[in-house]
């Protein structure tokens, strides 16, 4: 039985598909099969994101009735499983959303996990990203519009009857976090549950096509991730220490000193 986790934002480009891709690549990395979904149809971009834009059926063919979703699961280099959403106009044309969690219901047995990306703002995309999910986290930056919308999110989908496990704080620095973690607790009346700080290895895993915790897996947003991943699956997580040795210790080493 899989758990189906539903990420949203309300607000737009806080870091949901980032974070969509690097959850699940984060409960890979302790040994969960998971699967992550795009259900952003209008514009999707976990294809996008891991390199696989245009496949022969996707998450669109499905929702149109036209294969079953077994058809649109692709397995990722980085070892996570992924449903594209097409990208083409007549996909978004001809799309309906409402046709998803009955097509990702599918997938219960497939998987420990379905991540679902949801789209921004709260149309019907992300009442089907709702529909789909079992547990939904909200995600936003440290700034009050995002903050605003994130409550907005997390108010709607408890009306639905789907519990917000948490929040994730993404793209945070010194500079930016000028609402504190506990006034952020306090205006969404939910934990955060992980935080993401800005990171260029975010944009360089991008340009590789890959999760941010398979390509800089010591970096400061993989860590991020993991301690995410590790908080809900109810485990401990230490990040390794990496020894930077100096020059002349990597002489000695070399001369067997
Ligand atoms: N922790 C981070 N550090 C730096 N850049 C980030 C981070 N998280 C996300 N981004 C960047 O922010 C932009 C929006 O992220 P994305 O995940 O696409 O947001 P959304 O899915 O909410 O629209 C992308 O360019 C992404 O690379
Ligand atoms: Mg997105």
């Amino acid at each position: 039985m899989a758990k189906y986790i539903g990420i949203l934002s309300g607000k737009g480009g806080v870091g949901k598909s980032t974070t969509a891709i690097n959850l699940a690549s984060a409960l890979n990395y302790f040994d969960k099969d998971v699967t992550v979904v795009d259900g952003n149809l209008s514009t999707p971009n976990i294809g996008l994101y891991l390199g696989v834009p245009i496949v022969p059926i996707n998450l669109h063919h499905v929702l149109r009735g036209e294969h079953h979703i077994f058809d649109s699961v692709y397995l990722h280099p980085a070892g996570m499983k992924i449903v594209p959403a097409g990208i083409s106009i007549h996909d978004l044309k001809t799309c309906v959303p409402e046709n998803m969690p009955p097509a990702l219901a599918k997938l219960n047995n497939t998987s420990d996990f379905i991540i679902v990306d949801g789209a921004a703002g709260l149309g019907k995309e992300a009442f089907a990203t709702i529909g789909s999910s079992e547990e939904i986290i909200v995600v936003t930056n440290p700034e009050l519009p995002a903050i605003t919308d994130a409550a907005k999110t997390v108010k709607i989908c408890e009306e639905l009857g789907k519990p917000v496990i948490g929040i994730v704080l993404t793209r945070t620095s010194p500079k930016n976090l000028d609402v504190s973690v506990n006034n952020i607790e306090t205006i969404i009346e939910k934990p955060v549950i992980g935080i993401i700080p800005e990171d260029k290895a975010v944009r360089h895993s991008l340009v590789r096509k890959d999760a941010v915790v398979y390509t800089y897996p010591n970096s400061k947003a993989a860590i991020g991730y993991k301690r995410l991943a590790a908080n809900i699956l109810g485990q401990h997580y230490e990040p390794e220490v990496i020894r930077k040795e100096g020059w002349l210790f990597n002489v000695l080493k070399k001369l067997g000193i």
